[in-house]
């Protein structure tokens, strides 16, 4: 399937990494230019090294999108370099802090907000004005299981902040309609080869084992080239029609049950 995405730019934010530099990558094979960001310089300048060895332009930026200013020069430094910019993947996002309600300070739900929302709704603020002149495209969000199935694990202040995410991008659609921008969210379950999971799966190796045989019904974490895959084709124009919505990739993960999770 062709998806037609030669030439066009992608930003993604926090593409060093994770789902990030697996969707950086997806979209580069497909011949799409790329806008990176992420904290870590040498990070964020190796990430660019093995994405232009797929043949594409990559424009990669150290900024950290919690601070305004420097979201701002990521969006404005490669439209600068590009002249266009044609889609964003709100990719970045996390826990932050404690994991029961009653445990956790105002502090970790602000930080957690911003990291996973805030900082989201600023960067389409700014990316919109772009990919409306560039004659529309689409966003997608990075959201997560978390958001629309609570569990024991995992941080309230996360779920919250993820659900309020899928809320937001059917929101967003319909005003985004006249421009010519659709938005839609992809929801990944656990997924390895990612900074959180790996921690768990070196530091606790058995109780990852029994996470995985009860949780997983295929056996597996995902790999972030599964959710990379959905991320690019939400993003084309084959995906024309999905606007608003919100797509679990999720391979089936099941709440584990309360029991086994007790915090107590
Ligand atoms: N992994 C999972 O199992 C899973 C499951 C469901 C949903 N998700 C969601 O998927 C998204 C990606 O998660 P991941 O596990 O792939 O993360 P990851 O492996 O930790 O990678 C995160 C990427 O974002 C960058 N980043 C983090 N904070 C940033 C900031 N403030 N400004 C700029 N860049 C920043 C990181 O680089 P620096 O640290 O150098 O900034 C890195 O490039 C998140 O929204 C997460 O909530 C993940």
């Amino acid at each position: 399937m062709d998806l037609q995405l030669r030439n066009k730019v992608a930003l993604i934010s926090g593409g060093s990494k994770g789902i990030g530099f697996s969707t950086a990558k997806a979209f580069a094979k497909e011949g799409c230019n790329l806008g990176i960001c992420s904290r870590n310089e040498t990070e964020i300048r190796d990430a660019k090294e093995e994405l232009e060895e797929l043949g594409v332009r990559v424009m990669a930026v150290q900024a950290d999108v919690c601070q305004p200013e420097s979201a701002k020069t990521f969006v404005e430094q490669s439209a600068k370099e590009f002249g266009r910019i044609d889609f964003l993947v709100n990719n970045v996002g996390g826990g932050i802090g404690g994991s029961t309600v009653v445990s956790t300070s105002d502090d970790d739900w602000i930080s957690t907000f911003e990291l996973n929302l805030f900082q989201v709704i600023r960067l389409i603020r700014l990316v919109v004005p772009y990919v409306s002149s560039s004659k529309g495209g689409a966003i997608v969000n990075v959201s997560s299981i978390s958001g629309w199935l609570p569990q024991l694990s995992g941080s309230p202040q996360y779920g919250a902040a993820k659900a309020a995410l899928i809320f937001l991008t059917e929101r967003i659609a319909l005003e985004l309609v006249g421009h010519n921008i659709r938005v839609n969210t992809v929801s990944p379950s656990s997924i390895q080869n990612t900074r959180g999971w790996d921690q768990f799966k070196h530091q606790n190796p058995e109780s990852f084992a029994s996470y995985v045989k009860n949780g997983f019904p295929m056996g597996r974490l995902g790999y972030p080239e599964e959710i990379a895959d959905v991320i690019v084709y939400l993003c084309s124009q084959r995906a024309n029609w999905i606007n608003g919505r919100h797509i679990p990739v999720d391979g089936l993960e099941q709440p584990i049950a309360v029991a086994e999770r007790r915090p107590w």
